[in-house]
């Protein structure tokens, strides 16, 4: 089979196309021939240096959508020709960057039939950290004030669409000529996170979803817009000190941290938010399989709207 992999850390460049024998799937797993696979930030910062994944080599690639080729003895769930999609288990089940990948059977649903692999390709890892943040960690009810940074990205146009769908009222944050994609999307009110200060613009709000917020300066920010009661999920994983942890509880509000994990359950509720039409992915742009560094630069720019998709022969259209 054609895989993604690379034998250094760097730049793009370093991601070449290789030939290797197909993978069997082993007890409880599902060997899928891979039609359709996101790209996401986590891609290219594992390309660039030793992060999350495994050593070297490595072949990247998380999000799968394709059809099953075989079953490991223990699999009840798909059969040989079933079309599926989901999240292979994050950090070390990587690898979805080539024609075939093993995982477990439990990580995947069946693709609903009224979306492409492209559609389905773009979904798991970023849509699986927007409903883990929204619903399963901050639980979000109808009427509840949402924050979205970066809502125009992979995870903030999904996350907007699910708390949309709970009946939130959500606030998006993107610069201006996003405005209209975000309103597209079904935000109650953006913001030019580049020409106003959000701190003055929001208030009162129950629950944000930060993506952007490196350190505690940034933290403060979103900090200072939610009501007491109310939950910061950051959904980047950087270690916080526990004098930053105090002040935040004292102050009334949920802290949570959170990294993505393989769920079926999360799977199987965004499949059915895209049967009935809540959800969707926009496709920035796709690429065939061997042009993955040209996937992994224009993701880099942290410039895109939606979701880059890496394609395999039959993926269909977007
Ligand atoms: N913890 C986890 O499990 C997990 C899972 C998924 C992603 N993440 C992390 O979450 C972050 C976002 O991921 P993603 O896939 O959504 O990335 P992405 O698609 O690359 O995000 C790009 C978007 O970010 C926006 N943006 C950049 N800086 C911004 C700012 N200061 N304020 C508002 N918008 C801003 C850009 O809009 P403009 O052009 O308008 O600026 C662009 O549309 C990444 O750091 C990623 O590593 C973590």
């Amino acid at each position: 089979m054609r895989a993604i992999r690379q034998d250094t850390h760097g730049s793009p460049e370093v991601l070449k196309e290789v030939e290797l024998p197909r993978p069997e799937p082993g007890l409880s797993e599902i060997l899928i021939a891979v039609r359709a696979a996101g790209v996401n930030p986590t891609d290219w910062w594992n390309r660039a240096q030793p992060m999350t994944a495994n050593g070297l080599p490595l072949i990247l690639g998380w999000d799968v959508s394709g059809v099953v080729e075989a079953v490991g003895i223990g699999v009840t769930l798909f059969k040989p020709g079933d079309e599926v999609f989901g999240m292979l288990p994050y950090p070390h089940g990587v690898g979805s960057h080539a024609e075939y990948v093993t995982g477990p059977a439990r990580a995947f649903v069946h693709k609903p039939t009224g979306i492409g692999h492209v559609q389905a390709g773009a979904l798991p890892l970023a849509a699986l950290t927007a409903y883990q943040a929204l619903v399963d960690t901050a639980d979000i009810q109808p009427g509840q004030r949402v924050l979205v940074h970066a809502a125009a990205g992979g995870v903030g146009h999904l996350a907007v669409q699910i708390a949309k769908s709970r009946g939130a009222y959500v606030i998006g944050t993107a610069s201006a000529a996003k405005h209209d994609f975000l309103r597209s999307l079904g935000v109650d009110e953006a913001i030019d996170y580049q020409a106003v200060d959000f701190t003055e613009a929001v208030k009162d709000i129950d629950v944000v979803l930060d993506p952007i917020s490196r350190d505690t300066a940034a933290r403060a920010r979103s900090l200072a817009v939610l009501r007491p009661g109310g939950t910061l999920v950051s959904i980047l994983p950087f270690p916080i000190d526990a004098a930053e942890l105090a002040d935040i509880a004292a102050r009334g509000i949920r802290f949570e941290s959170l990294l993505v994990e393989a769920d079926r359950a999360g799977m199987q509720a965004i499949a059915d938010l895209v049967e009935t039409g809540a959800l969707r992915a926009h496709i920035e742009a796709t690429f065939p399989l061997a042009e993955a560094a040209k996937a992994h630069a224009l993701g880099e720019t942290g410039r895109t709207t939606g979701k880059i998709v890496l394609t395999v022969e039959g993926a269909g259209k977007a």
